[in-house]
């Protein structure tokens, strides 16, 4: 299947390198908004046609799918577009850069009968699978605290769009967490608060309250001596009412899990490994769905209630209320 990309940035080649080497999908066009940029990445990857015209693709009957990888507040319209063009569509995370434009692209995308898949790609880690399968066997009974402790120094001041648009570093960064406990927690919860601030230089806590247990995000942008990305350190913990489960990622990934007090899983994995066979997993799952009818591997609504969640944290620090999500 040919594919239109969108994007010449900082995810662009990872995106197009994978989807390669499903063997099922090429990439027919190369757009960005700089032609300079459009030509170069296309070059590199021996793309024929490049275009910084975003409505040239979508004329193509070649064309079956397009992936998204431009800016978050940019997907909702160019989703819709590419819809409309008959296009199956993947695009990156988060779906939206508001719920309003994230619920409006996945409407557009059902009334048109168009996949809409999106990169959610934490999901597709084997330890965050892993942790998916430990809740949701039900081995070690109900889930009843899920948290993520993210440490880093770093400063995103120069990151332009990321921070200037709505949602800004938690948008960006932590959806990818937020995500993660929606997974695992089964949805999302119906109270959101925190303390701190929404910068990837200062420190944060937000707990997503649900009615008989809750999960926590927190995270430290000042921790000396941890540069992102090799230095980071990022602390899961899921605790079950007979066992838990324990992920930490820094330069390795280290899974334990337990029943009881029984070691049941102890696995180790350089960080480079584990993100690879996510992009492998994420791609041949998309690849699956695109050309075999395979189901999305990441339901869009739940995609949508992502951008929620993450929106209502982001509101809850800045107006230091607790958020009620409508359900
Ligand atoms: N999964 C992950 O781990 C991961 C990692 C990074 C990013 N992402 C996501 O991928 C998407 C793209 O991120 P990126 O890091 O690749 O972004 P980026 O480096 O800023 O690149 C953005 C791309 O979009 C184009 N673009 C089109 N309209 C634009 C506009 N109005 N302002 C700025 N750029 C515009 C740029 O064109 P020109 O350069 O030609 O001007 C460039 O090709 C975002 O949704 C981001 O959240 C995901």
């Amino acid at each position: 299947m040919q594919v239109a990309f969108y994007g010449a940035g900082a995810i662009a080649e990872r995106h197009i390198d994978a989807l390669r080497r499903t063997g099922k999908l090429d990439v027919a066009w190369l757009a960005s908004r700089t032609p300079e940029h459009a030509q170069a990445l296309a070059a590199k990857k021996g793309i024929t046609r490049w275009t910084t015209d975003d409505q040239a693709p979508l004329g193509d009957p070649a064309v079956e799918a397009v992936v998204i990888a431009y800016p978050t507040f940019r997907h909702a319209e160019l989703i819709q577009r590419a819809v409309a063009a008959g296009k199956h569509v993947v695009c990156e995370k988060p779906l939206a850069g508001s719920a309003a434009d994230a619920q409006q692209a996945a409407d557009a995308a059902r009334a048109a009968g168009k996949l809409l898949l999106v990169a959610q790609i934490r999901r597709f880690w084997p330890a965050f699978a892993q942790a998916h399968e430990f809740v949701h066997s039900g081995v070690a009974g109900s889930l009843l605290r899920a948290t993520v402790d993210f440490q880093t120094e770093w400063d995103w001041s120069g990151r332009g769009w990321r921070v200037a648009e709505r949602g800004g570093y938690m948008l960006d960064m932590h959806v990818h967490d937020l995500d993660l406990l929606l997974w695992w927690l089964g949805g999302p919860p119906r109270h959101i608060w925190g303390a701190g601030e929404n910068r990837a230089e200062r420190e944060a806590t937000v707990v997503l309250e649900y009615p008989d247990r809750y999960a926590r995000l927190e995270f430290c942008g000042r921790v000396a001596g941890r540069k992102y990305p090799t230095g980071a350190l990022t602390r899961y913990q899921l605790l079950c009412e007979r066992g838990r489960m324990e992920i930490q990622v820094a330069s390795e990934v280290v899974v334990e899990q337990y029943v009881g007090d029984t070691q049941q899983l102890a696995r180790h994995a350089a960080v480079g490994e584990e993100i690879r066979a996510s992009w492998d997993g994420m791609w041949g799952a998309m690849a699956a769905a695109l050309t075999e009818g395979a189901p999305a591997p990441v339901p869009v609504a739940q995609t949508v209630d992502n951008v929620r969640v993450v929106l209502a944290a982001v509101d809850a620090l800045e107006t230091r209320q607790v958020q009620e999500l409508r359900t």
